[in-house]
């Protein structure tokens, strides 16, 4: 039987081209960059290349470009770098209450070594509001934190306005992770008012345990990890050639097709939405409907998501009940409560993330699989 993949989000199916990068820095150009014979030289070429890429993608210098483990380290890199180096500046910072585990339990760590922290709250549809953010903002602020789009519920937070606001009204540094936004949404030219940014490779066909941070030029940050002085003396370590060849090859041909793949996504997730809302009773959009084009999030009341996500695998249609790095959590989604769902919306909520490789087959299977196993499912809670 065919899988439809729909967590996309979780990660992603990496790309053959990329894989065949992959492959070829482990098995023929696999020196070490920092040797100084011609095999690390070829290793060098092949990084500096990857961070080309990933620089043009942005708008940045490849020497703003960072490579890390993955989107959890530029988080904890960047909050906590960013605060360590200023926390003499002040011991003010401010994050949102929808942001990836990966930020919030950083905040949560510089909270216990006494730094204070701001939580932005959201409204319904998951959006900050920027007249919260400037009042939040005082002399002591050293860092604000934002994500670009919110990986259980796709909205896109408005990051321009907030770093108008943030550069006109503050000396704090703005970092913003964009691991749902990169290489899927245009992001705000030349990264105009950022001064951190983090990405990662296996949301973009990408392969695990790659990322970036981008540190705008001049802006300085502490080190977490010491040793060999890799990537400038800024985070040490061998760097992982295989991954930053696959990243920098996945991040050129997401950009390539940017505005191809936005649009067709556009209208896969057009259609599940409006299938599901429309044929399906009871059944509530959690997020806007215009958020980023890959996520839909949508609550099927009377049911538990867990309990139709298992459902839907025995029909090989994979989905999330919000973000997998904490699904296996038991609980409900920090983000669908900071939204003031009702328990019956976060009990019942579904996340469904797309790719450009879907056909809209695969959305009409899926909208009917949908509507049997929710019937069901429902019949079965009633009992
Ligand atoms: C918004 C966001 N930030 C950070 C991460 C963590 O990235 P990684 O899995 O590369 O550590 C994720 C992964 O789900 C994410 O969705």
């Amino acid at each position: 039987m065919k899988e439809i993949y729909l967590d996309n989000s979780a990660t992603t199916k990496v790309l053959e081209e990329v894989a065949r990068a992959v492959f070829d820095t482990m098995t023929l150009h696999f020196g070490n960059p920092s040797s100084l014979h011609r095999k690390g030289i070829e290793a060098e070429k092949i990084m500096q290349e990857a961070r080309e890429n990933i620089a043009k993608a942005l708008g940045a210098s490849p020497k703003e470009i960072y490579f890390t483990s993955g989107g959890t380290e530029s988080n904890n890199w960047a909050v906590k770098g960013a605060a360590y180096a200023r926390r003499r500046k002040g011991n003010h910072l401010i994050t949102t209450a929808i942001e990836h585990p990966s930020v919030l339990e950083t905040f949560a760590a510089l909270e216990r070594e006494g730094f204070s922290v701001t939580y932005l709250q959201v409204d319904r549809e998951g959006f900050i509001d920027l007249n919260q953010l400037k009042e939040a903002l005082t002399p002591e602020t050293i860092l604000v934190s934002i994500m670009y789009v919110n990986n259980e519920v796709g909205t896109i937070e408005p990051i321009q306005g907030a770093a108008q606001i943030i550069k006109a009204s503050s000396n704090a540094l703005f970092h913003v992770d964009a691991v749902q936004a990169f290489a899927k949404i245009p992001l705000v030219s030349k990264l105009e008012g950022i001064d951190l940014l983090s990405l990662s490779g296996h949301k973009i066909y990408g392969p695990k345990g790659i990322g970036a941070l981008f540190v705008r030029d001049k802006v300085s940050i502490a080190p977490l990890l010491h040793g060999g002085g890799q990537e400038t003396g800024q985070r040490s370590g061998t760097e992982n050639l295989p991954g930053i060849a696959g990243f920098g090859k996945a991040a050129k041909i997401c950009i390539d097709n940017l505005e191809k793949w936005h649009s067709q996504m556009v209208q896969l997730k057009e259609r599940l939405m409006k299938g599901i809302l429309d044929n399906i009773p009871d059944t509530v959009l959690n997020g806007p409907v215009s958020g980023a084009p890959h996520i839909l999030n949508i609550s099927f009341l009377g049911t538990r998501g867990e309990i139709l996500l298992h459902a839907l695998e025995s029909k090989n249609i994979y989905v999330s009940t919000g973000s997998a790095c904490s699904s296996h959590k038991s609980g409900n989604s920090h983000v669908l409560k900071a939204m003031g769902k009702s328990e019956e919306e976060q009990d019942g909520a579904i996340r469904f993330s797309l790719s450009p490789f879907l056909s809209m087959e695969d959305i009409d299977y899926t909208i009917e699989v949908l509507a049997d196993e929710v019937r069901e499912i429902r019949k079965l809670m009633r009992r």
